[in-house]
């Protein structure tokens, strides 16, 4: 009734779609808040807002940490991200309060994985500078040796973490005529990879033999930093370097180096660090550089469905009922 209703505050960090936001205000008793807008909540904003909620539906740019909780105070109950990385939520934080947590895994594990094969043959066919100069006027004749890239027939494919995302990279990959996939991650796993007869290997033997080196793992104390001057200088001149997974598992500057000095071939970024990378950037001077605003999820079915998903992990975790994805914290 109304003693319920009133408890069940929630605050949404963003404008988000309205399938989702529907969910929110047609559940009985729900009180929505929202910074609707199509920016970020500003910082000072979020911890005023947050104040006296028992829930928090949050993006991955909300930094969700001890100064937000502690502003929320002790009726914050649940926080839904709708996302399915995690790494902008203080988990140790959150545990110790018994906050319950709601995330989206699966419902964007095909568009995130297909946004990847984009950026990979982006990167690799050189789609991005080749148009250019076909507006630019570089395109004059068809030439025997201008514009050539690397293809991905017998080709050794290299997947870091194959998770969720990265077997379904692999999975759209295979058919393109690849020879051999390759994985790393915090140990083998034989179920996920016998269908790409994929071989577990030590992180270094995956830089040194791979063709494409494809990450989508998520970011962890393990992987911040893990493609490193060291990863980089055991790669091929002839490979390609692709990231969906968040911009700190890659030290830039490193990346810059390898690129520039054609260590490397070409690079394909989903994420960057940090978010947006400013215009002038030196990683954006490269022409063997392709970088996307963090897209991987962004169909409208996608987008939809996630924050759908995240309205009913909110709802659930306030009645404290299961959650449709709850993380296990
Ligand atoms: P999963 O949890 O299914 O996969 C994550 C993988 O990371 C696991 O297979 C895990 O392997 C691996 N991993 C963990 N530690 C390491 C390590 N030290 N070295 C190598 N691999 C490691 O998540 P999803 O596939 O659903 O999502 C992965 C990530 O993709 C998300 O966390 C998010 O950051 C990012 N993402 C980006 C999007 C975009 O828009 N660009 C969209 C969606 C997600 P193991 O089990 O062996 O530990
Ligand atoms: C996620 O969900 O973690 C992505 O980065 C955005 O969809």
């Amino acid at each position: 009734g109304a003693a319920l209703g009133a408890a069940m505050s929630v605050f949404v960090t963003r404008r988000i779609p309205a399938e989702g936001l529907r969910v929110l205000s047609q559940a009985s008793g729900c009180r929505v808040q929202q910074w609707d807008s199509e920016e970020p909540v500003p910082r000072a904003e979020l911890l005023s807002r947050v104040a006296g909620t028992r829930g928090l539906l949050c993006l991955l740019s909300d930094r969700i940490d001890r100064e937000v909780l502690d502003a929320a105070g002790p009726g914050l109950q649940v926080i839904s991200t709708m996302s399915v990385g995690f790494d902008h939520l203080a988990l140790d934080e959150i545990k110790k309060r018994g906050i319950r947590v709601g995330y989206t895994p699966d419902v964007l594990t095909d568009a995130t994985a297909e946004l990847s094969v984009a950026l990979l043959l982006s990167a690799c066919r050189r789609l991005p500078e080749a148009a250019e100069q076909v507006k630019s006027g570089g395109w004059t004749t068809w030439k025997p040796l201008w514009m050539c890239g690397y293809g991905l027939s017998d080709s050794t494919v290299g997947i870091i973490g194959l998770g969720r995302i990265g077997q379904a990279v692999a999975r759209r990959l295979k058919p393109f005529g690849v020879k051999k996939f390759l994985y790393t991650g915090s140990g083998p796993k034989p179920e996920s990879a016998a269908e790409f007869r994929a071989e577990f290997v030590p992180l270094m033997r995956l830089a040194e033999e791979s063709d494409f080196v494809v990450v989508t793992c998520a970011l962890t104390p393990a992987t911040q930093g893990m493609c490193n001057k060291d990863f980089f200088s055991r790669m091929k001149k002839t490979s390609v370097f692709v990231n969906t997974s968040r911009g700190t598992v890659v030290n830039q500057e490193d990346l810059y180096d390898a690129l520039s000095q054609g260590q490397i071939a070409a690079a394909g970024l989903d994420v960057t660090t940090p978010e947006p990378l400013p215009t002038d950037h030196p990683l954006l001077s490269l022409k063997n550089c392709v970088i996307l605003p963090h897209i991987g999820s962004a169909t409208y079915s996608t987008r939809s469905t996630m924050a759908v998903l995240a309205a009913n992990n909110l709802l659930a975790g306030l009645r404290g009922e299961p959650m449709p994805h709850e993380l296990k914290l």
